[in-house]
């Protein structure tokens, strides 16, 4: 049990060079942590059992260094990576902390902030792929509006679109082995932002030059903030073929980006989006996108991380339990889950069907029961 509980290689945890070494600063109040040097962070989480680091460009090579401070800085890092094992399978550009992209980045009004945007993206890709990354994240922090009066959202389309489309075939020129996720969010640090849901980022992509290229990173709080479901945003990204990465944290409806480390909040959604991608046999990364409560120092951080791969882990033995604890397998009977995988049709079935409305509408599923049984499973008195 404890064994089962040990995060390992194998399981695919990754967190982000911002996630641990997020420094506690908020709109309100300054940095209550020191920067962490990413070398520890790599070192620190391969301790604790994690696969992989991702990052910001500027995470890894603070903005302004000159090509020599690059070499120096990827090579330490290289380093890192080799003597711990860790990987490197995302990488992503920080196109909104600058005040340069603070009227928008691909999306920006003015043609020469986009082709700064697109450019950073470009050298993003390049040290990504230099350090092994297959997965390149894309998220417009910046792009969207609160002043409605200035931005023209079917052009701002058009210009994330032909962004993307460069990104992409920036990667086809250089024969990089990289696909590209795009991050939906609703708002924040934006009023409103585009592409803020996954239903609106998986149609964005069918506009594409490649779409097969591109997919998306899904986040548990983004959709959460939007009061959706994020296992149905995530099912129906698998079912698309598009679930290229994901964002794991936790976050309660109607409040601002929390990040809030995985699980600690709606433990029951966590439960099923764990068994949707345990039972799919998702063989992505399960990557953390979350950071340490403002309340904690330098210990705190590490007890943050290894609580989200645990949870995790946790919440993957329920899943397994659930698929072999009789009783629930026969509530789903009952409910008629399997019989969801029947067809309806074809025609001919559809016309010949004997069908009783009385008898039909008269059944009942069972649903009390069953969810009962799984809240009894989750609480640990099964
Ligand atoms: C946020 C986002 C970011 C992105 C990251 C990767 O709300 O701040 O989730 O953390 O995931 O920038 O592109
Ligand atoms: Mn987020
Ligand atoms: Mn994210």
């Amino acid at each position: 049990m404890t064994d089962q509980l040990t995060p390992r290689p194998e399981h695919k945890f990754t967190f982000g060079l911002w996630t641990v070494g997020n420094t506690g600063r908020d709109p309100f109040g300054h940095e209550v942590r020191p920067a962490l040097d990413p070398v520890e962070s790599v070192h620190r989480l391969a301790e604790l059992g994690a696969y992989g680091v991702n990052f910001h460009d500027d995470d890894l090579v603070p903005f302004d260094s000159t090509p020599t401070e690059r070499e120096a800085i990827v090579k330490r890092f290289r380093t890192a990576l080799d003597e711990t094992g860790m990987k490197v399978p995302m990488a992503t550009t920080n196109l909104f902390s600058r005040p340069v992209f603070k009227e928008g980045a691909f999306t920006a009004n003015d043609p020469n902030v986009r082709r700064f945007a697109v450019r950073k993206t470009f050298d993003a890709i390049d040290l990504g792929a230099e350090l092994g990354a297959e997965v390149y994240v894309m998220w417009g922090g910046r792009e969207g509006l609160e002043a409605e009066a200035a931005k023209d959202v079917r052009h701002a389309l058009d210009r994330y679109k032909e962004a993307v489309d460069l990104c992409c075939e920036y990667i086809r020129e250089r024969g990089y082995n990289l696909r590209i996720a795009l991050e939906p969010k609703p708002n924040e640090p934006r009023g409103d932002m585009f592409l803020p849901t996954v239903g609106h980022a998986l149609a964005f992509i069918n506009e594409l030059q490649w779409p097969e290229m591109v997919g998306l990173n899904p986040e548990f709080a983004h959709e959460t903030m939007s009061g959706l479901s994020f296992t149905q945003a995530v099912a129906q990204t698998m079912w698309h073929g598009k679930l290229f990465h994901i964002d794991l944290n936790a976050q309660r409806i109607g409040k601002f980006d929390q990040d809030f480390r995985f699980g600690s909040e709606g433990i029951r959604d966590a439960f099923y989006l764990v068994r949707l991608l345990e039972d799919s046999g998702w063989d992505g990364m399960r990557h953390f996108d979350a950071h340490p409560y403002r309340t904690e120092n330098a210990a705190g951080v590490w007890d943050f991380a290894l609580g989200c791969m645990r949870t995790y882990l946790i919440l993957k033995e329920k899943a397994e339990r659930m698929r072999t604890d009789p009783e629930i397998q026969e509530a789903l009977r009952v409910a008629k889950v399997d019989q969801l995988a029947t067809p309806t049709g074809p025609m001919a079935a559809v016309r010949a069907a004997e069908l009783d409305e009385a008898a039909l509408a008269e059944q009942g599923y069972g649903l009390e029961r069953l969810d009962q049984l799984v809240t009894e499973l989750l609480l640990g008195v099964r």
